[in-house]
């Protein structure tokens, strides 16, 4: 019997890319189709693992953090993963980098040989974009027209990208971001390469009064807004979990997380501080998980008038299923490059 192949693909950034990496409606479809795979139990996802540089509240935002994040997906997607994600606060201003560079590797299920490892910068960003536009997509009010940015910074483009294609009659958004050059720019950019009216605000009142979505991505450590600034049937999607007050729950008619284990055990995140102050006993009424919502089991949002808040953490789920994607891809069109485990017989098999 002839030993497998331990052949495996690189794909650089520009390689995740060129296969099709940065295509927000098919990544929108992917997510779709992993929230099904998880709605029907075949996802095993342990909790992620943490270096963290100091303790406290904010430290991930403040001091940075790598965080390893393990899933195997079951279904059609049948590939086990991790995505290893440093984040390093002030890579932008300092370095002009990324704060977050990630990997992500692939491994067969069947045989645990790796099958690829690719920049992992790319699949987070565009993940966590898609879960949006998922999110968006089915709890929004219908025919919604303006949405509201908080934060400028990498996240900020594939918010806006997949809000594009969720909300499909957007015509206005407002960004807030203190670091106002890097807001201008991005708004500038953004308007040209969209159509969209893409507009700085002054303040984050400003930016969130009226907007139907609201999607806070910033680096803050404490919350960003205040429940009197949104508007009766607002959408909020906290891409950054400590944006969020807890007082936001009280008039909250529906919380959404992506996975209710994951949210309430990852230190600092929404819904486990609302466990932690009291106003949230665990998963019960007037929460629901997104799977649920996606696969029609829960039915979203009850009315028009609903304030609805959505709470994803990010899912090693998202990035196992974005990376096969982009890996699928990426073999069909030729691309990567071809790197070897070893290129004789095992050393002791
Ligand atoms: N939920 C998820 O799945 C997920 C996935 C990836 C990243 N994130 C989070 O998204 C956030 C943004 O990531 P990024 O890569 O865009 O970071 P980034 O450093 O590129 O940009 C963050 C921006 O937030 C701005 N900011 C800081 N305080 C602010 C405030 N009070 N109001 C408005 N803007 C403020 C900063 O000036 C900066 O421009 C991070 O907190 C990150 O952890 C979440």
């Amino acid at each position: 019997m002839s030993a497998p192949s331990t052949e495996f693909l690189y794909l650089s950034q520009e390689d995740v890319v060129a296969a099709g990496g940065t295509d927000m409606a098919a990544m929108i479809e992917v997510m779709a189709r992993a929230f099904a795979v998880k709605a029907a139990g075949q996802v095993f996802m342990p909790p992620k693992v943490m270096i963290t540089w100091s303790d406290g509240p904010g430290t991930e935002e403040r001091d940075g953090r790598i965080m390893a994040m393990p899933a195997y997906v079951g279904g059609e997607f049948d590939v086990a993963g991790l995505k290893w994600i440093p984040s390093v606060p002030d890579n932008p201003e300092r370095h002009g980098l990324p704060r977050a560079n990630a990997l992500v590797l692939l491994s067969d299920r069947e045989t645990g040989l790796p099958l690829a490892i690719m920049d992992g910068t790319v699949v987070s960003a565009m993940r966590t974009g898609a879960v949006t536009g998922l999110a968006v997509r089915h709890l929004a009010v219908p025919g919604a027209r303006s949405a509201c940015l908080l934060g400028a910074g990498v996240l900020a483009h594939t918010q806006l990208e997949a809000l594009r294609i969720a909300m499909p009659e957007l015509a206005e958004v407002r960004v807030y971001d203190p670091r106002a050059g890097r807001c201008a720019a991005f708004c500038e950019q953004r308007s040209a390469a969209t159509g969209l009216g893409v507009r700085p605000a002054a303040t984050a009142a400003e930016a969130v009064r009226g907007a139907e979505v609201v999607v806070p991505a910033t680096m803050a450590v404490d919350p960003t807004f205040a429940p009197e600034w949104l508007a009766e049937g607002a959408t909020v999607v906290l891409v950054s979990s400590l944006d969020g007050p807890v007082e936001l729950h009280a008039v909250t008619d529906l919380l959404v997380v992506d996975d209710w284990t994951h949210e309430s055990t990852h230190e600092g995140r929404y819904a486990q501080r609302l466990v932690d102050a009291g106003v949230l006993a665990a998963a019960g009424p007037g929460v629901a998980e997104l799977c649920d919502v996606v696969t029609g089991r829960h039915p979203g949002r009850a009315s028009a008038s609903d304030l609805v808040v959505v709470s994803p953490v990010g899912l090693a789920l998202d990035d196992v299923t974005a990376a096969k994607h982009v890996l699928d891809r990426a073999r069909e069109a030729n691309l990567g490059t071809t790197l070897r485990l070893r290129s004789g017989p095992p050393v002791w098999e």
